[in-house]
C-alpha cells in the first residue's frame, strides 16, 4: 500500500481537482495518471534517505561520475529541455542545472524557453524533434496542448520525461518532480503553527488566498494540500476569508503572473479592507503571486501590523522579502537534485539500465519513488523544506546561492 501523501501528491491533477473538493478522502485507484503506457515495474513506493535535502550542491551528481562516462562513451544522444519561461526565476534556474547534468555528461541539449505560451511550446518540442534528439525533458506549461507533438515523439520513438509538472499522456515515460501535494501542506501547517491555531479560543484571523496557473497540474496540488489543512480552521471561523473567495477557480493566477496576483490583490484590498479591516493572512502558492501580493499591500494595505505570506521556489526578490521581515516564509526545492534525478532516470532510459528505486538509492537526494498499478507513469518525488529568517543561510550552505555583504541571497546558477 502507498503512502497516502504520495498517492494524493501524484493523483490530483487540474483535470480532477474538482472532484476532489467534493470528497474529503480521495479515491485514488479512480484518478488518472500522466498515461496508461504498459510497464512491467509495478513496484510499490520505497526509497529514501536521510540526507538533508539543502545539503546538496549543483556538482551532487559527483557520487557515480563512472555511470556518466559510459554514457557520454557510447551515446551521442541529443536531449530536447523544454522550459516554460525565462520570466518565471525558477526555470532559468531549472535550465542551467539540466544543462549542466547532460552535458558533464557528453551529452547534447538544446534547451528552449517558451514565453509561457502553450502553442510556442509545442512548437519548440516540434523543432527538436525535428532536430533529432534522442529524448525530451518538459515542463509544460499546459499539458493539454501537447497531445500532437507528443504523439510524433511517441511515433519517434523519442522517450519523453515529465520535469516537475504532470503531462497526461501516454508518450510520458516518466515523472521527476517534488511532492507537490506536501509543498501546499507544509504551507499551511506553517501558518497553523505560526498562529497556533490549534489553541485559538476565540481568535479571528483574516486570511486571503492566492494559488496558482490552473493550465498547471501543481497549482492544484499545492492550493489542496494548503485547503486540507486549513479547512477546519476556516470552518469554525478561526481563519476569516473577507472577501469569500476560497475557490481555486477564485483565487487562481494565470501563468503564475506577479502582475496578475497584484491586480487581485489590489481589487480585494480596496473592496474589503479599505476600511481598516486588518489582514493577517496570505496564503501564496509560490513566491511569483507572492512577490505580487506584498507590492499590492506595500502600496494599498492601510494597516501596519505584519501579514503572514507564504511562498515557495526562494526567488532571489522573495528570499530579500524574507531577510526584510515582508513575507514570512518560502518552500525550498532542491532544483539541483530535480536536475540530477531527471539525468539520471534519462540516461537510464537511453542506456537500458533499471529507473526505479535502485537508481536514487545512492543520490544521497530525499526522493520517492513511485510506480503503482493504477497508475502506470512512474514517479520520483523529491522531498521539499520551509525556508524562514531563520534558516536563510542553509541555502547559501548547498552552495546553490551566494550570501552577498548586504545579507541577501543570490542565486549562483547562471541565468
Ligand atoms: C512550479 C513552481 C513554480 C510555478 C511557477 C510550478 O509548476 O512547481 O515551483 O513556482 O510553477 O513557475
Amino acid at each position: 500500500m502507498k503512502k497516502n501523501f504520495i498517492m494524493k501528491s501524484f493523483f490530483i491533477t487540474k483535470k480532477n481537482l474538482a472532484g476532489i473538493l467534493l470528497c474529503t478522502a480521495l479515491a485514488a485507484s479512480a484518478l488518472a495518471g500522466c498515461g496508461d503506457r504498459e510497464k512491467d515495474n509495478t513496484q510499490d513506493d520505497t526509497s529514501s534517505d536521510d540526507t538533508d535535502n539543502t545539503q546538496s550542491d549543483t556538482s551532487s551528481d559527483d557520487t557515480d561520475n563512472d555511470a556518466q562516462d559510459s554514457a557520454a562513451d557510447d551515446e551521442s544522444s541529443k536531449i530536447g529541455i523544454s522550459m516554460p519561461s525565462q520570466a518565471l526565476e525558477r526555470w532559468n534556474r531549472d535550465g542551467a542545472y539540466l544543462e549542466e547534468q547532460f552535458k558533464k555528461a557528453g551529452f547534447e541539449t538544446i534547451l528552449t524557453y517558451s514565453d509561457d505560451d502553450a502553442k510556442k511550446q509545442a512548437e519548440d518540442i516540434q523543432n527538436m524533434l525535428s532536430a533529432d534528439v534522442d529524448l525530451l525533458v518538459i515542463a509544460a506549461i499546459d499539458d493539454s496542448t501537447l497531445d500532437p507533438v507528443l504523439e510524433a515523439a511517441s511515433l519517434a520513438d523519442v522517450p519523453v520525461i515529465a520535469y516537475d509538472r504532470l503531462i497526461e499522456n501516454e508518450a510520458v515515460s516518466y515523472y521527476v518532480s517534488f511532492d507537490n501535494y506536501a509543498v501546499g501542506r507544509m504551507q499551511g501547517e506553517f501558518i497553523t503553527e505560526y498562529l497556533d491555531l490549534e489553541n485559538a479560543s476565540d481568535e479571528v484571523y483574516n486570511m486571503e488566498i492566492t494559488a496558482g496557473d490552473p493550465a498547471d497540474h501543481n497549482a492544484a496540488q499545492y492550493y489542496q494540500g494548503a485547503i486540507d489543512v486549513l479547512q477546519p480552521y476556516m470552518d469554525r471561523g478561526t481563519l476569516n476569508i473577507v472577501s469569500g473567495q476560497t475557490d481555486f477557480d477564485n483565487v487562481a493566477t494565470p501563468a503564475w503572473s506577479t502582475e496578475h496576483a497584484q491586480s487581485r490583490a489590489q481589487n480585494l484590498l480596496s473592496s474589503y479592507y479599505a476600511d481598516g479591516t486588518q489582514l493577517d493572512v496570505w496564503l501564496c502558492s509560490n513566491d511569483s503571486t507572492a512577490l505580487g501580493i506584498t507590492q499590492a499591500l506595500a502600496a494599498g494595505y492601510a494597516g501596519s501590523n505584519p501579514i503572514l505570506i507564504t511562498g515557495q521556489d526562494g526567488d532571489e526578490a522573495n528570499l530579500k522579502n524574507i531577510a526584510d521581515d515582508i513575507q514570512t516564509m518560502t518552500v525550498f526545492k532542491n532544483l539541483s537534485d530535480e536536475a540530477v534525478v531527471t539525468f539520471r532516470v534519462a540516461e537510464a532510459i537511453l542506456t537500458g539500465g533499471a529507473a526505479d528505486e535502485s537508481l536514487i538509492s545512492s543520490l544521497g537526494i530525499k526522493c520517492t519513488y513511485e510506480d503503482s498499478e493504477e497508475n502506470t507513469c512512474p514517479s520520483f518525488l523529491l522531498e521539499p523544506v520551509i525556508i524562514t529568517k531563520d534558516n536563510l543561510q542553509d541555502l547559501a550552505d548547498t552552495g546553490l546561492y551566494t550570501m552577498g555583504d548586504d545579507g541577501y541571497l543570490s542565486s549562483a546558477a547562471k541565468r
